[in-house]
């Protein structure tokens, strides 16, 4: 827990309590990306598609960002090269972000991506991989505030542009 009263919860048991709250859509996003890891998305969820699918790719760690009990958004942390069930020493892993839209601004995707990469560093994983598609400014910049740097490029099924950034752990 945070000096601002955010905390990271794993998303299973949260979504099994019927408390904190959640903003509307965010449980239905967050109930869809743990459906994702059996099937498709269901239509109409706000989440973006590319999470749905870095989700289904790696069905590894969740965690959410709660703010003084509501859930606010999720940090997930997963596998390039496929399902694992634990992060061990030395791995090289994924990580995908989600702010949900009436808490943007504040500071939260920071300070939840901090509380992340600290677990992480703990774990003493080597580096940390997010692929942000081109259009996603916002991303990006989060990603360079962290010292992300691009290491792949490349255009995605649907012909939109993405590129991997990598930040290797301290
Ligand atoms: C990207 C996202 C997680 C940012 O969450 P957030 O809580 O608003 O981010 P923060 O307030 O911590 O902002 C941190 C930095 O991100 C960047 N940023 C965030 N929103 C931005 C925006 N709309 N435009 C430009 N830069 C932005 C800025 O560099 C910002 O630092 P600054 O405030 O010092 O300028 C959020 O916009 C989101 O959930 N987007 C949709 C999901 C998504 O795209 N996930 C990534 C898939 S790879």
């Amino acid at each position: 827990m945070s000096a601002s009263g955010l905390s990271l919860t794993p998303l299973p048991s949260l979504l099994a309590a019927p408390e904190p709250s959640w903003p509307p859509g965010l449980r239905e996003t967050a109930r869809a990306m743990l459906q994702n890891l059996e099937g498709p998305a269901p239509a109409g969820l706000e989440a973006p598609r590319r999470m749905d699918e870095f989700m289904r790719r790696n069905p590894v760690s969740f965690w959410v960002a709660a703010l003084n009990g509501e859930c606010v958004g999720y940090v997930a942390v997963g596998f390039p090269d496929g399902p694992r069930k634990e992060i061990l020493p030395g791995d090289s892993v994924a990580m995908g972000w989600y702010i949900h839209p009436g808490f943007r601004r504040r500071g939260l995707a920071t300070q939840a991506i901090r509380l992340i990469l600290e677990k992480l560093q703990d774990l003493q994983v080597s580096s940390v991989r997010a692929d942000i598609e081109d259009a996603n400014r916002p991303s990006q910049r989060l990603a360079e505030k962290f010292g992300f740097s691009v290491s792949a490029m490349g255009t995605n099924a649907g012909g939109a542009g993405w590129k991997s950034y990598v930040l290797v752990v301290p």
